[in-house]
């Protein structure tokens, strides 16, 4: 059976209609759903009214999930976090000020998600329980295509420069926010290969974000300023698509070559309940058998 694909702009994004995701799915499918994510880094669909058991049994059949890294409300240790405003034991938005607030502004930056783990996320899958009716837009940006957009020198220049990746320095980057340091302590700074390359398509993409601090072996501020250019890059307009929340969409984005950023919204006046699965990756990103001077 071959998907009804259509694409959302030129450099990434499709959306897939006429599949419920929620039931029992053949293997077939799973696979070009797979190689879909591959082709076009990030797939919508409409309509797909999960529950959390439902989304979790989806996700699983793109590979292990990870657990969450946050112990908030008892949300750790689970493989799915709960992206919202609302307090689930009160049923209210949380009061002005409250510290989630101030932790979710943390998601307007561009980033992939953990790429602060050894193992950073293949992909992530974010539901659209109850969405605000303006504002707190998803937007994507492909590392591919700004990639393959780049002179052949400037391609040259990234290749096997690795970056280090910190939840802490990311987190110094959400005012008024201070992660609790249980959580810190779970995750010391990472190490990952500024190039990637899909082992699908064998096409490549710079890997950066706000975990990505700085580039090892260079001077701390100039790597510093060289990931957020790359990051300035892969944000021009024609890298980027946004998306528009209905409720029950349901979106999955490639964690190897795509960052996101939420947009804001009246998040005292209105609801937003969003569940997130991640699926695991499947190894580190710098290739052991490659020597890098300067990196011990
Ligand atoms: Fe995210």
């Amino acid at each position: 059976m071959a998907l009804a694909i259509r694409k959302l702009t030129n450099n990434l994004g499709a959306e897939i209609d006429g599949i419920d995701l929620t039931g029992p799915l053949d293997n077939a499918i799973v696979a070009e759903l797979r190689s879909a994510l591959d082709d076009y880094s990030v797939l919508v669909f409409r309509e797909q009214d999960f529950k959390n058991q439902t989304q979790i049994a989806f996700s699983t059949q793109f590979g292990p999930l990870e657990n969450m890294l946050y112990k908030r409300e008892g949300d750790g240790n689970q493989p799915i976090s709960n992206i919202t405003n609302v307090d689930r034991h009160t049923d209210e938005i949380y009061p002005t000020g409250h510290s989630r607030l101030t932790a979710n502004t943390g998601n307007e930056l561009w980033h992939t998600d953990s790429s602060f783990k050894p193992v950073p996320a293949l992909c992530s899958m974010l539901s659209g329980r109850e969405v605000p009716p303006i504002g707190a837009d998803t937007q994507f940006a492909t590392c591919r295509a700004a990639y393959e957009a780049l002179l052949e020198a400037e391609q040259l220049e990234l290749e096997g420069l690795v970056a280090e990746h910190n939840y802490a320095w990311s987190r110094s980057q959400v005012p008024g926010y201070v992660p609790p340091a249980e959580t810190l302590a779970q995750v010391p700074p990472v190490r990952h290969a500024l190039v990637r390359t899909n082992p699908g398509n064998g096409r490549k993409n710079f890997y950066t974000g706000a975990h990505a601090s700085h580039i090892i072996g260079w001077p701390v501020e100039k790597g510093r300023k060289f990931l957020k250019e790359l990051v300035a890059r892969a944000a021009q307009p024609e890298f980027v698509y946004t998306h528009k929340w209905r409720q029950y969409d349901f979106v999955i984005w490639d964690n190897r070559c795509v960052l996101h950023r939420a947009t804001a919204y009246e998040s005292e006046k209105y609801r937003r309940v969003m569940r997130r699965t991640t699926v695991a990756g499947t190894g580190p990103t710098i290739d052991e058998s490659v020597t890098l001077s300067g990196v011990a």
